[in-house]
């Protein structure tokens, strides 16, 4: 390790500040921003913030462990890294390094259907990475990709069913961002006052492996991430409906998983088509604004969710906060953007320094808690601020 990268990040928010001195505006933007007000953003982290814990004392917690099964794989800790888009454009082959740094600490790694890094290639660094689509209603290319990520040796499969459209990301227009990005001379400047990421992630990538491409939209190559006149396909995303879900289940031989749920009857409803999970999640305040923050109402998804693994992601920054999640009916969590700001910064260490620092916190937080085991977490363990118990 490093012992750079340790001393100057001690919590996953020391990376953010490092990658906004690191990276070009736009792309910094671009990972750190979120949608309109970035009400949804706030409230994700605020829910997190309003709960506080009931330790237990004189309990021997030398046994503790933090270890979890999920889908039928053991993994060292209760959560993963959640998909990115467009990690490969943020740090040098982006999402191998978030691969490689997920296999090597045992915890999951989901790869963004908005990555330039092709699945194959992906999955072969790390055989345990799962996989998330965006995915047009369409059924002749929802089939063409699910064939795909099928024949790549994925085993599990999550649908991202909170993008119906384009939300209004003005901070991407105020930055100059857009995918794919427009060459300009505010560009070429923001690249040149940036120059260990224009030379060590932008220039080396073009150079060892071309201009990079939306690889995994769809089961065809998609738009370069630069171009004075290309677009990105988003059509008929809007026409998504359960149908296609029903589809995917009865094409999909592996764990299917639906990503962004954010209400009980919707969770009953995945149910019923078939779903082996949900994941909670406003999609980190990125879609809807003052959607809100899903650690609310997880405690009434979890109730409603039946036999399948209920997973949550947005705003969980601690070891804590898994633990508050977990309290509250999650069986696992997904952390998001200071992965991408670790792997900005110092690549597949700084996010093997991040996950080591959310097993640190775990470790110390159960203990403290009084808790041994994820299987002994509840809301006995939280109250609730200025009001009642969780
Ligand atoms: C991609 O999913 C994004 O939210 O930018």
């Amino acid at each position: 390790m490093s012992t750079r990268i340790a001393q100057r990040a001690l919590c996953l928010d020391d990376f953010e500040e490092m990658s906004r001195r690191h990276l070009p505006r736009p792309i910094f933007g671009y990972i750190a921003g979120a949608t309109e007000r970035n009400a949804s953003l706030a409230d994700a982290a605020r829910a997190y913030s309003e709960l506080h814990f009931l330790p237990r004392v004189l309990r021997d917690v030398s046994p503790r462990t933090f270890r979890r099964t999920i889908f039928g794989r053991d993994w060292a800790a209760p959560f993963g890294i959640a998909p990115m888009g467009m990690a490969a454009l943020v740090a040098y082959r982006g999402d191998l390094a978030l691969a490689q740094a997920a296999r090597e600490a045992e915890v999951p790694f989901i790869l963004s259907g908005s990555s330039l890094i092709r699945m194959e290639e992906v999955i072969a660094a790390n055989p345990d990475a799962w996989f998330q689509a965006y995915l047009p209603g369409d059924s002749t290319r929802v089939e063409a990709l699910v064939d795909r990520v099928a024949a790549a040796g994925f085993g599990t499969l999550l649908l991202t069913v909170d993008t119906a459209v384009l939300p209004s990301r003005e901070n991407n227009v105020r930055n100059g961002f857009s995918t794919p990005l427009r060459p300009s001379l505010r560009l070429f400047m923001d690249g040149a006052m940036h120059p260990k990421w224009s030379i060590g992630s932008f220039l080396r990538t073009w150079a060892q492996h071309g201009m990079p491409h939306f690889e995994n939209s769809f089961a065809e190559r998609g738009a370069p991430i630069l171009a004075r006149n290309v677009l990105r396909d988003f059509t008929a995303r809007d026409h998504l409906n359960w149908e296609h879900l029903a589809l995917i289940r009865r094409r999909w031989p592996g764990w299917l998983i639906v990503k962004g749920v954010m209400h009980p009857d919707d969770a009953r409803r995945a149910e019923q088509e078939g779903a082996d999970g949900i994941i909670v999640s406003n999609h980190g305040g990125r879609q809807l604004d003052s959607t809100s923050g899903p650690l609310r109402i997880l405690p009434d998804i979890a109730a409603a969710a039946g036999q399948m693994a209920v997973m949550i992601d947005g705003g969980i920054r601690r070891g804590t906060d898994v633990l508050k999640a977990l309290s509250l009916g999650a069986h696992f969590c997904f952390v998001g953007r200071p992965m991408l700001h670790a792997a900005a910064v110092a690549g597949q260490e700084g996010i093997a320094h991040a996950i080591r620092l959310m097993k640190g916190e775990m470790d110390r937080d159960m203990a403290l808690l009084g808790v041994n085991a994820l299987e002994e977490l509840g809301p006995q363990y939280l109250i609730r601020t200025g009001g009642t118990g969780a």
